[in-house]
């Protein structure tokens, strides 16, 4: 079992699950009074994703801000690191944030890839870690662990929403494209099961790496493929391309365009009629009537002075969650069940609608139906009511 030194006292492995606990029989170190708790977000701030990791930081923020600047009463200090989204360097980056910042706790990050080493360093060394975007299954699946939070969704939960809605609208075979990389390729099962669970077929997939945005050779291949939709997911930078793209080869009509509902989020001025009629499926949408949704988009745009968006919605939960954990402990972050108690317990009032978490931790949520028109997600149906992750593989007892 790992162990650790850390602040002069000794911590292990509880539960056999890679979660510190501190040693029986050790007092914890008081709390110094005024000391802030660092709290480390790692997140893109550059690259193809610049703009989710910049509106989650922001949000998560905006909640900070809303409390004084402190959670259970402890001053709060953020140490934001750019990740880049490259899971090469990602081990070296969680790494830097907790040796050499020394960070207590972790929120981050957006790539499903770079999560991974995030989820390791939270089992080996015992580090609350709140996911506030990466959909990788595993992080709530079989690597789940008590102190691994995620306050954004699994990769399967929207595209199973998206292929459950086309087989809802009589579509019969559909066709999935995707960056080759965890969340393109569970999206891509998510989507399928969808489709499968209202008697549609994937027939066809089509990927290109990750980060790669020349989309011709596969929309050259669309029109051949026999199908009567397409779904997909990219994201950030990408997805502004991809939807452009797949406007200007001229078949979007025929064969209509669909997916996770990141491919029109925080895109859609970039894309511009390109996205009009474009539908896809999500845990958010703009025009969410409900009063948390409009004071949260009202303060994000004073604050930011752009409109929020799912990013934000995530970053701002992520922080809410946090803050309702360090609540139950009156600031103590090492007061590892309690934490995790608490947290795990949690009733997050959302903008996207009040959620709990499932057994392993991952949002149990509304997966709306939207249409873009005129620069907005507009939600148009429930594509899957209070939809849980299967969360197979999970075995946690703390
Ligand atoms: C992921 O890598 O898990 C990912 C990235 C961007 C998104 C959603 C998921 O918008």
């Amino acid at each position: 079992m790992p162990e650790r030194q850390e602040r002069g006292i000794t911590r292990r492995s509880f539960a056999g699950l890679g979660v510190a606990a501190v040693a029986a029989g050790l007092a914890r170190p008081a709390i110094a009074q005024g000391a802030a708790v660092k709290i480390g977000l790692m997140l893109p701030f550059s690259g193809t994703f610049a703009a989710l990791g910049e509106n989650i930081a922001t949000a998560f923020e905006m909640h900070l801000a809303e409390k004084g600047g402190r959670f259970g009463g402890r001053a709060v200090q953020i140490v934001r690191l750019d990740d880049e989204s490259e899971p090469s360097k990602a081990v070296q980056n969680v790494n830097r944030l907790l040796s050499r910042d020394r960070v207590e706790a972790l929120v981050g990050t957006v790539h499903s890839g770079v999560a991974m080493a995030l989820v390791q360093a939270a089992r080996e060394r015992g580090v609350p870690l709140i996911i506030p975007n990466a959909g990788n299954v595993a992080a709530t699946r079989e690597l789940c662990a008590p102190l691994i939070f995620r306050t954004s969704f699994s990769n399967w939960q929207p595209a199973f929403g998206m292929g459950k809605a086309l087989a809802a609208q009589g579509v019969k075979k559909a066709a999935w494209v995707s960056w080759d990389y965890a969340a393109g390729k569970e999206a891509g099962e998510g989507f399928r099961d969808g489709l499968k669970a209202g008697g549609a077929e994937l027939t066809r997939e089509l990927w290109l790496p990750f980060p790669e945005t020349n989309f011709q050779p596969i929309l050259a291949q669309i029109p051949g493929l026999g199908v009567e939709a397409v779904g997909s997911f990219f994201a950030g930078g990408g997805a502004v391309q991809f939807v452009r793209d797949y406007a200007a080869a001229g078949f979007r009509d025929r064969i209509p365009l669909t997916g996770s509902g990141f491919l029109t989020e925080g895109t859609l001025q970039a894309q511009g009629a390109a996205a009009d009629g474009v539908r896809t499926a999500l845990h958010y949408g703009d025009g969410l009537d409900n009063p948390r949704n409009r004071s949260f988009r009202t303060a994000f745009r004073d604050k930011a002075g752009r409109d929020a968006d799912v990013y934000a919605v995530q970053g701002y939960d992520a922080a809410q969650l946090l803050a309702i954990g360090l609540d139950a402990t009156k600031g103590d972050i090492a007061a590892e069940r309690e934490l995790s108690r608490a947290m795990a317990g949690a009733r997050i009032d959302s903008p996207r609608g009040p959620f709990t978490l499932s057994p392993s931790h991952n949002p149990v949520q509304n997966i709306y139906l939207r249409e873009a028109k005129g620069g907005e997600n507009r939600v148009i149906g429930v594509a899957a009511e209070a939809l849980a992750d299967p969360g197979t593989g999970c075995r946690m007892s703390s």
